[in-house]
């Protein structure tokens, strides 16, 4: 495949074992082509079958994360295409990614470019970011996970203002509100989310994903049975060789040696 143009990909940390990737079309503030969001894609499955690769952040540039999905490619398609093709459908390869997936936002994360940023595990936020779904203003509503996540985790009040006024909120808010874990100076906001990256990517990689998993069943299931596959996946880390050896370096006290099995 031809080396991706709209995205730029670099392994950081001290191990390296962070994937920094850039969203890189700064002369549409990351508006989310089509060529865009394939190259992010084919990107973070190879990432996501990388062993060297712990953890992956995603970020923008101090203007924007991404102002959206992009509206001139939009503008002239009609309901069967668009509808036939199940356009959007594709950008769930973001949320199915194995591996932690932080989002580190500063600037617009405007529409699919807010949507993008749920899609992630964890979102840390420079204090100048901007997040909102302004899809209202243009005639058309989130099409990326907006109306469910923002109901999910901000709850419905918060929801329903943001995707009916369109308006946008700023990093602080985005926190008190949930969307956002923790809010730096926009400088630090990558080099805190890489930190982050790497206190997850020095536990067992394997305990890790199923840890994940537990946590995403939360966002699509009743509590008894999300309750019920946590525990089932707890009990499933007993078959692992990485449970044993926490278990016994913590009895040693030592520092465990991860085999990711
Ligand atoms: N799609 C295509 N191009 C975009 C874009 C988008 N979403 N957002 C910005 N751009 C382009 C602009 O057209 C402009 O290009 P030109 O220089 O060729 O004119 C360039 O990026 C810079 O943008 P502005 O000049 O507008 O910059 P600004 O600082 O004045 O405003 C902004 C910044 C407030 C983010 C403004 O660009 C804006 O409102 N963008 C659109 C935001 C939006 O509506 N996003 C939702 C899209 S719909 C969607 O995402 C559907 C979904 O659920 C998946």
């Amino acid at each position: 495949a031809a080396a991706p143009e709209m995205v730029k990909f670099e392994a950081v940390g001290a191990s390296k074992n962070v994937a920094l990737i850039t969203l890189n079309r700064p002369k549409a503030l990351n508006a989310l082509c089509n060529q865009l969001m394939t190259e992010l894609r084919d990107l973070l499955q190879r990432l996501d079958a990388d062993k060297s690769i712990g953890a992956i952040v995603i970020t923008g540039s101090e203007r924007a994360f991404a102002a959206g999905a992009d509206i001139k490619e939009m503008k002239d398609r009609e309901f069967s295409s668009t509808y036939s093709s199940r356009f959007l459908e594709d950008w769930c390869a973001v949320s199915d990614v194995n591996k932690p997936v932080i989002a580190a936002v500063n600037g617009f994360a405007l529409g699919g470019g807010c949507e993008l940023a749920l899609m992630c595990d964890i979102i840390y936020a420079g204090d100048k970011a901007q997040f909102g779904q302004p899809e209202i203003n243009i005639g058309t509503i989130p099409g990326a996970g907006g109306t469910q996540r923002w109901a999910r985790v901000a709850g419905k009040s918060v929801a329903m203002e943001v995707c009916l006024t369109g308006e946008r909120m700023g990093a602080q808010e985005a926190k008190e509100v949930g969307i956002v874990s923790k809010v730096f100076p926009a400088a630090e906001c990558v080099p805190a989310a890489i930190k982050l990256g790497e206190k997850i990517a020095a536990q067992s990689p394997l305990i890790v994903q199923m840890c994940k998993e537990g946590v995403n069943r939360a966002f699509e299931t009743t509590l008894r049975e999300g309750l019920h596959v946590e525990r089932r996946l707890f009990h499933a880390t007993f078959a692992t060789v990485d449970r044993k050896e926490g278990m016994r370096a913590f009895a040693e006290k030592r520092k465990p040696q991860w085999k990711a099995e």
